[in-house]
């Protein structure tokens, strides 16, 4: 049974060479779901969801640069997770600082370009310090953006946003009659990407949580039942395949 289950599934998830030859989203964002509930059911502490959480964001990662991806969003870390239990939080701020001193050398090497995306407010200055080194690092890598959304929540991005048009109207740096949709996207936190082409949400939630809502007016998005350490190379591959299939239309008749 396990054969016929390993061939089948080995057949029928796509290869990296063919989807390379569709259309490869150029920008994918990513909410990695359900770290808890994977540990829950091993009777195990969350916080070793997060750490098995951390071998599939590696794996994405290497299996994003290999398609040709060319910006990659992580949620890491959302403006309102500071409400987790203090342990649940000092144990996270912990993993981005060991996770990123670990393979930092890795992801330079492979030409990733760190961004950290989100407000800066509430971070702890070991956390400030270890996300300043990795962008200052990474900063002339040109092979993939990968922006690691932290402290990110959009309707707190949107906000800063309008903050910073009215300051600059008030400056005489922008005229009111020139808002538009291309203007509030150059104030964004991802305002050196283009949209997300593909958002994949894990642990079968079908919400956007706050996560690059001005961005993904046209996105397409991919929900699965998988919680996030489970979400190996193969459902990463699926979900890439599931996108090619799809007609995007942006709002037109085709
Ligand atoms: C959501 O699962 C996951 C998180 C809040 C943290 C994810 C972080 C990582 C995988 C580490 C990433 C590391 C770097 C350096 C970017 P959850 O806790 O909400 O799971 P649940 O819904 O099952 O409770």
């Amino acid at each position: 049974m396990n054969f016929i289950s390993s061939f089948l599934s080995s057949i029928l998830t796509p290869k990296v060479k063919d989807l390379k030859k569709g259309s490869v989203p150029q920008h994918v964002g990513i909410i990695m779901d359900g770290n808890g509930r994977w540990a829950a059911r091993r009777h195990l502490p969350r916080v070793v969801g997060h750490r098995a959480g951390v071998a599939t964001l590696r794996q994405v990662i290497k299996t994003s640069v290999e398609l040709g991806v060319k910006y990659l969003t992580v949620f890491a870390f959302s403006s309102e997770n500071w409400d987790r239990p203090q342990r649940e939080v000092d144990f996270l701020m912990d993993l981005f600082v060991d996770t990123l001193g670990q393979e930092l050398d890795s992801l330079n090497k492979n030409g990733v370009k760190i961004k950290i995306i989100g407000s800066k407010k509430k971070t702890p200055e070991k956390v400030l310090q270890c996300f300043n080194h990795a962008e200052d690092i990474t900063s002339s890598n040109n092979k993939m953006v990968f922006n690691i959304a932290f402290n990110y929540g959009s309707r707190g991005e949107i906000i800063d946003a309008v903050k910073n048009i009215i300051r600059d109207c008030r400056r005489g740096k922008v005229d009111i009659e020139d808002i538009n949709e291309k203007l509030i996207s150059s104030y964004t936190y991802t305002r050196e990407c283009p949209d997300p082409d593909l958002i994949i949400r894990t642990s079968g939630e079908y919400r956007i949580s706050n996560f690059l809502l001005w961005q993904s007016a046209y996105t397409e998005f991919y929900f699965t039942r998988t919680l996030w350490p489970d979400f190996s190379k193969k459902h990463y591959l699926r979900a890439i395949q599931n996108y090619q299939k799809r007609n995007r239309r942006f709002g037109r008749v085709q």
